[in-house]
């Protein structure tokens, strides 16, 4: 009886939210190979969490290393801080403070918000009503279920067809923590819905091509983020012989998957998996667009943070065949970002305008014929990284209209 009664505290002291109480994060600013070195050693030696790069692996010299420090480990990681002379500074001083300012807009409704980080719940009833209440320009496909069984529910948006129309596949959420992800995708669908008929662009659009809307991609991760630990990342899968969790599904794709920017260990937060399409959420996207590939023009996918308009390679260093096309769409759609609040978007191949990364999704898509392959990694720069305000999901949403309705039309104009 008594054990019975342990076990029960112990499941609700897992089931509750991690807390972060006292956790920093810290910008560090390696310049030289010693500071490289050091930030993999505090990697090894205790739990730091990497915001960006998502690895201790991904350090190099001159880029900026965001890193979650828990509380307990804040005084080794000063000591080596100050021993060594690296530049450094402290973005967020209290974790847990800035998780509960994350929703400046006041106790979460129940109800469904554009302007919310909604949960899994909400999301999914949200995608029920908005596609029975618009038949005429939405239809729903269920692609598969998650892991643990949650189903993978496309919203196909454009005017209906006797004939195969062209489309655009856009899908959000394939990194848990990653919140304003998922609120595009839902921002999309109702600007797409509210301005058909009114908005020349966008009705011409819907006209002419379907746009095929994965609003939570990793859905498990998503649900995991807001019961249970909100830096959470990868997938939430299991298997026998490790008691770590999960794989990154952008690790996870068939492109030079596992080679570069990736970790074979499964512990690690960018574990590539077992295999190719280990995760049954990445096999699930892989084998729809693959079906559709005659079809799907253009494949963008939405993450944060850090303002970059990304496009193959990230597995490999050489230019991808379009190149120069890439870029020149890549910055129009950041200008046209640009135009509404000032925000500055960098636009480049993954492999040298962040880091080398096989086995993403933008990769795979591309070697896959689909040309216009894009990763957006949206606001912010590191003030608040993950945990952007709820305050700023309108603006980063509009700005992020612009860009995307950029190359929608581009991408209509050289079908
Ligand atoms: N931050 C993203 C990630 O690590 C960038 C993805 C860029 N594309 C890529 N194939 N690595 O997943
Ligand atoms: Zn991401």
């Amino acid at each position: 009886m008594k054990v019975l009664v342990l076990l029960g505290l112990v499941a609700v002291a897992l089931a509750q939210n991690s807390h972060f109480e006292g956790d920093k994060v810290f910008r560090l600013k390696p310049v030289l190979d010693e500071h490289v070195t050091l930030i993999k050693e505090l990697a090894d030696s205790m739990e730091v969490d990497f915001w960006r790069p998502e690895s201790p692996q991904l350090v190099t010299i001159d880029i900026d290393v965001d890193i979650h420090v828990p509380a307990l480990y804040l005084d080794m990681v000063s000591t080596k801080l100050h021993q060594s002379d690296m530049e450094h500074e402290i973005l967020i001083e209290d974790l847990e403070e800035a998780v509960n300012r994350e929703r400046d807009s006041g106790p979460t409704p129940r109800a469904h918000s554009y302007t919310r980080y909604n949960n899994w719940n909400t999301v999914q009833s949200w995608i029920n009503s908005i596609a029975s209440s618009n038949a005429n320009l939405i239809s729903k496909q269920v692609i598969g279920n998650t892991y643990e069984g949650r189903p993978m529910t496309i919203l196909k948006l454009g005017k209906k067809s006797s004939v195969a129309k062209n489309a655009i596949f856009l899908d959000c959420g394939i990194h848990a923590r990653e919140w304003i992800s998922p609120a595009f995708c839902q921002w999309f669908v109702k600007e797409a819905l509210s301005t058909y008929g009114s908005d020349a662009q966008m009705t011409s659009l819907l006209n002419q091509m379907d746009v095929y809307v994965l609003p939570v991609f990793n859905i498990d991760g998503y649900d995991y983020t807001h019961k249970s630990n909100r830096m959470w990342r990868k997938t939430r899968s299991r298997k026998s012989g490790s008691n770590c969790v999960g794989a990154d599904p952008n690790r996870n794709f068939n492109a030079g998957w596992c080679t570069l920017g990736a970790s074979s260990n499964p512990c690690s937060d960018t574990f590539c998996g077992y295999s190719p399409e280990s995760e049954i959420e990445v096999k699930n996207v892989a084998d729809f667009i693959r079906r559709n590939k005659a079809v799907i023009k253009a494949y963008l996918t939405i993450h944060s943070y850090s303002q970059l308009l990304l496009f193959p390679y990230s597995y490999s260093y050489s230019l991808a065949a379009h190149h120069s096309e890439l870029l020149k769409v890549a910055e129009g759609a950041s200008s046209a970002l640009r135009s509404l609040y000032g925000t500055r978007y960098t636009s480049g191949p993954g492999a040298t305008t962040i880091y080398p990364a096989a086995g993403g999704s933008d990769d795979w898509a591309y070697d896959l014929g689909v040309k216009y392959s894009y990763t957006f990694e949206l606001r912010d720069t590191g003030r608040y990284g993950f945990l952007l305000p709820e305050s700023q999901i309108k603006p980063t949403c509009e700005e992020t209209m612009l860009a995307v309705k950029y190359i929608a039309a581009y991408v209509q104009k050289n079908l």
